[in-house]
């Protein structure tokens, strides 16, 4: 039998291009289309929930090319700090918001301000990264101890589990939303976005809107990293 591992491998893309196609897993046809209307539907949702200001510093956990941040940024004037696990997709990111407020960083760079409790971000979002994510009680733990007390986290997750492995992606049957309520305290679950179908058009296909969850979360129980 083979053995199965961990490996966040197929985050490491070297182009915009082959990085697009991971983050946003649709048909190659529609690609550019759902990743404009997407991408603002899921920021007017990210708005809504963190209120942002220009004033504000938001966490991007799990950040890709930064792709909200770009958009959070141009609409608000906001501070972005992405964390990403790939070395590939932090750089990408670098040039593909090209802000001189917002900056990437790495999993352990995360992990030391959260362990120095250095940073107090005014809130985080998280969109469709915990369910790749090793150990997500440890990164919400780590976001928790990162964001001010009260600060708001919003999620938009799927609801299964695809933790990448040597042999593809695997569920492992945890469940991002009943941990999120442990470390958090859940506010508010929103409706999928039209926007967010894959051809809104036509309507929702088969357990596309039970597919994922939109969820806001506030920082009452600071966790310790
Ligand atoms: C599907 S993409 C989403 C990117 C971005 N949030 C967006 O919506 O455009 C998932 C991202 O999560 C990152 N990621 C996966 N595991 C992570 C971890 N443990 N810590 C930080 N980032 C992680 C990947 O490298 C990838 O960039």
């Amino acid at each position: 039998m083979k053995r199965i591992f961990y490996t966040p491998a197929i985050f490491e893309q070297s182009t915009l291009a082959d990085a697009k196609r991971i983050i946003l897993t649709v048909p190659p046809d529609i690609l550019d289309d759902f990743w404009q209307r997407a991408t603002r539907a899921t920021a007017d949702l990210i708005l809504e929930a963190l209120l942002p200001t220009e004033q504000s510093t938001l966490l991007d956990f799990g950040c890709g090319i930064g792709r909200l941040a770009k958009e959070l940024i141009q609409r608000t004037g906001c501070k972005i700090v992405g964390v990403d696990i790939s070395a590939s997709m932090r750089r990408l990111a670098v040039e593909y918001v090209a802000s001189d407020r917002f900056s990437a960083i790495s999993s352990d760079e995360f992990a030391r301000l959260a362990a120095n409790k250095t940073a107090a971000f005014s809130g985080a979002y998280s969109i469709v990264v915990l369910q790749h994510v090793l150990d997500p009680a440890t990164e919400l733990r780590r976001i928790a101890a990162t964001c001010a007390a009260a600060a708001p986290l919003f999620v938009y997750n799927c609801i299964n589990r695809c933790v990448p492995t040597n042999l593809g992606f695997a569920n492992d049957g945890q469940d991002i939303g009943r941990l999120a309520s442990e470390i958090f305290a859940f506010k508010q679950e929103f409706d999928v976005p039209r926007d967010l179908l894959l051809y809104p058009d036509r309507g929702p296909m088969p357990g596309e809107i039970e597919s994922h969850w939109f969820r806001l979360f506030v920082n009452e129980r600071r966790g310790s990293a």
